[in-house]
């Protein structure tokens, strides 16, 4: 694995699957060497574009599979076999729900700013595409597609609610906070 990405996503080792790590891993491997951004700049990059408040891209994507895997724990502590969670298949996901903003950004005299890409095929979509490349399973291209309003019309899985969510309460409280 990578050194640089093993240092963005610390939580790639909690999935326990080798080849669903590694193929993880990967694809964050090389949307870093497709964007106009560098790791480092994931650091000081605002995780959103919509909100006037913000903390950085990585502390922020890191914070969404840090929430799923609480939410997974507590959900799978009461509800048992009732509402099965893979668990690998959630983190996998989780982080890489927002891979393709490292295509949807560029950046323009050091300020970061959506690309002709990123306005005309956004991160769900580009997110697909680059896991694809990587032969992630249907599962994790799922979440990746449905995690944001691109998937409100249709039927998210387990992890994909999960996902989804995490992501939303994370994101609506800097948007309403002036
Ligand atoms: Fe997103």
């Amino acid at each position: 694995m990578n050194e640089t990405v093993k240092k963005l996503w610390p939580e790639l080792e909690w999935i326990e699957e080798k080849d669903l790590r590694e193929k993880t891993a990967k694809v964050w491997e090389y949307a870093l060497e497709h964007s106009d951004l560098s790791a480092q700049d994931l650091y000081e990059i605002p995780f959103s574009l919509l909100t006037e408040k913000s903390v950085s891209f990585i502390a922020h994507k890191r914070s969404v599979v840090h929430i799923c895997r609480e939410s997974a724990r507590v959900m799978r502590e009461f509800y048992d076999d009732a509402l099965p969670i893979n668990m690998d298949v959630l983190i996998s996901g989780a982080i890489l729900i927002d891979v393709g903003k490292l295509l949807e950004y560029t950046k323009v005299a050091g300020i970061c700013v959506q690309s002709r890409m990123g306005k005309l095929v956004r991160h769900p979509f580009s997110g697909v595409a680059l896991a694809a490349r990587f032969d992630l399973p249907p599962e994790v291209l799922h979440m990746i597609a449905c995690h944001s309003k691109e998937g409100d019309h249709g039927q998210r899985t387990t992890e994909g609610w999960i996902v989804h969510h995490a992501d939303f309460m994370s994101f609506e409280p800097f948007r309403s906070m002036k």
